[in-house]
């Protein structure tokens, strides 16, 4: 008789899928106490989305949040998910930035780490895994699961084996898609239990639908630990529900001996959270989406796109947009779906369908990939793609980060001069989040409104569809595609609109993220005059003729709209 143990992610991955990482501190405080006395294996509280979006849109400080949740804490371990050398962002971060992240997690609270790599590259897991271990965590390695032509279980067990030698405490079957199936999941534990000695944790999803039945079939063949949420925040795109699971496996070898009556004191409070935060919900991520079996793509992340392009009698795109995903995740060698990869290929298949030619605009980040610096990828990338995008020159062997020189010092000096830095976790939120980071620390992030949902304009005067809502990960982002030179709907106080002659103008709503000329200086075609965060990935703005940069509009930071005029550039 075994007893399974759970980990509840009411406070983190559930949030993230459901209501879009939205939940305040202010809102979970009040039942951290109450979870507090369940005999839960571990609180998922921190990482994942959490850090961005409190400090892009809450006006939070996520180590604050951290802190204090881990004050009312006193028996149940604090989890985070981590992402490898990505931390809590979207890109490689020195090894200088992860080991001080690290520690300072810790310090502030984290008692487990779930490590990952959106590629399962171990060299980009390793330095996580080696500062965690070394502050006395339990360190949780993790096999992103996902099915390709070149994932085996084999596969999956030797990377487990590899964890285990680098001296993880448990490992963590992350099926980020909900996708495993009853028998697969069985087989996989099956062969985890007897490769190695580590005790097993999954995640899932209930996207697929099969999910409480995977979590069955899993406990049949020695899973120890399942994540599943308090029921107001289950299901759909978000975990089982923890009382379900609970009572399921009350009587049989796999009990969890948790008390179903304390237990539905927290689900009362997390019906008035639900509520709170109803506007905030996806009706298409609360339901089971059955396209994940047959494209193998996370559920939640197209579903807002349909239900923009059904109000707007486009669905012929949804259809362009499901077949162009798995084309897109073939052709960068069968990366598994998870942040930033999800975001990395979903989003450039949006682009390559909505600008009705593939791989015409590629964000900076997809480049970076092809060049390898997010690691291995699992496959080959089509040779064909990769000429195209980054031409003769040859991806790197090496693991990415031994490439990137230290950045502490300067994020502390650049800190420290603009007078944003407090104490020294704000030098790595500056480090992870320049651009936000610094309107964040210097007190200029207002909290949205809790009833943000965005509204299509009713005077919304153009005919083509040009707005569409993403979800990527349970973020959702509003897109505006436009052709250049067209007058934006909404007025803008600071920039001028629409066809001005030399006016360079994003064909994204975003951020500017980086400034690379002045006015005064000479251009010639091609080269880089900004980069435009949207979507969080950055795209570069090139200068479509020779001349001199006449006038600048905007600033680093500066939130613009589709259609925007950036720059005025004189042709010579
Ligand atoms: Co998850």
């Amino acid at each position: 008789m075994k007893i399974t143990k759970i980990t509840e992610t009411a406070l983190r991955d559930a949030h993230q899928s459901l209501i879009a990482t939205r939940m305040r501190t202010r809102d979970m405080l009040p039942i951290v106490e109450e979870l507090d006395k369940i005999g839960f294996f571990s609180l998922e509280a921190w990482g994942g989305a959490t850090f961005d979006v409190s400090i892009r849109y809450l006006n939070e400080d996520p180590w604050e949040r951290l802190r204090s949740i881990k004050e009312h804490l006193i028996h149940t371990p604090l989890q985070m998910l981590i992402r490898g050398q990505n931390l809590v962002g979207y890109k490689h971060y020195p090894d200088d930035i992860v080991e001080k992240f690290v520690e300072k997690s810790y310090a502030n609270g984290v008692d487990i780490f779930r490590v990952f790599d959106a590629l399962n590259d171990i060299r980009n897991m390793k330095k996580t895994i080696k500062v965690a271990k070394a502050q006395g965590a339990h360190v949780q390695g993790t096999i992103c699961y996902t099915i390709s032509p070149v994932h085996t279980l084999d596969g999956f067990v030797e990377m487990a084996k590899d964890l285990e030698n680098l001296e993880c405490d448990s490992v963590a079957i992350k099926d980020m898609a909900g996708l495993i199936y009853p028998v697969d999941i069985y087989k996989l534990v099956k062969m985890l239990k007897k490769e190695t000695d580590l005790s097993i944790s999954l995640h899932s999803h209930s996207t697929s639908g099969m999910t409480p039945i995977s979590y069955y079939t899993a406990c049949e063949a020695g899973v120890d630990i399942l994540d599943t949420a308090i029921s107001p925040l289950a299901w759909g795109a978000s975990q089982p529900p923890t009382e379900s699971i609970v009572a399921a496996l009350k009587g049989t070898p796999y009990d969890t001996k948790l008390d179903l009556k304390l237990l539905n004191n927290i689900k009362k409070y997390f019906e008035d959270i639900r509520e709170k935060y109803g506007g905030l919900i996806d009706p298409i991520s609360e339901k089971i989406d059955t396209d994940v079996l047959m494209y193998q793509l996370p559920g939640g992340m197209l579903s807002n796109l349909v239900s923009q392009l059904k109000e707007q009698n486009a669905l012929d795109r949804y259809q362009d947009v499901l077949e162009e995903m798995p084309r897109v995740r073939k052709d960068l060698g069968y990366p598994p779906l998870v942040t930033p990869t999800s975001q990395i290929v979903g989003i450039q298949s949006v682009m390559n369908v909505l600008n009705g030619e593939r791989y015409k605009i590629v964000s900076n980040e997809v480049k970076d990939y092809i060049k390898g610096l997010y690691g291995r990828p699992p496959a080959k990338i089509n040779p064909k793609i990769a000429k195209m995008i980054i031409g003769d020159e040859k991806p790197i062997d090496s693991r990415p980060a031994d490439l990137l020189e230290p950045i502490y010092e300067y994020y502390k000096a650049e800190g420290e001069e603009k007078g944003i830095i407090k104490k020294d976790e704000d030098i790595l939120t500056l480090a992870i989040y320049p651009a936000i980071a610094t309107k964040f620390l210097s007190g200029e992030v207002e909290e949205e409104p809790l009833s943000s949902k965005q509204v299509i304009n009713p005077d919304n005067k153009f005919e083509i569809p040009t707005n569409y809502t993403v979800e990527v990960d349970g973020d959702v982002f509003d897109v505006k595609i436009m052709p250049t030179g067209y007058l934006n709907i909404e007025e803008s106080q600071r920039s001028p609109k629409g066809d001005v002659e030399g006016g360079v103008s994003s064909t994204m709503q975003g951020m500017i993220l980086k400034l690379k000329v002045d006015v005064g200086d000479k251009v010639e075609k091609g080269d880089i005059l900004a980069v435009v965060e949207a979507m969080k990935m950055e795209n570069d703005i090139e200068s479509e003729f020779k001349g001199t940069v006449e006038n600048i509009f905007v600033g680093e930071g500066d939130s613009i709209n589709a259609g925007d005029v950036l720059m005025i550039i004189k042709q010579t």
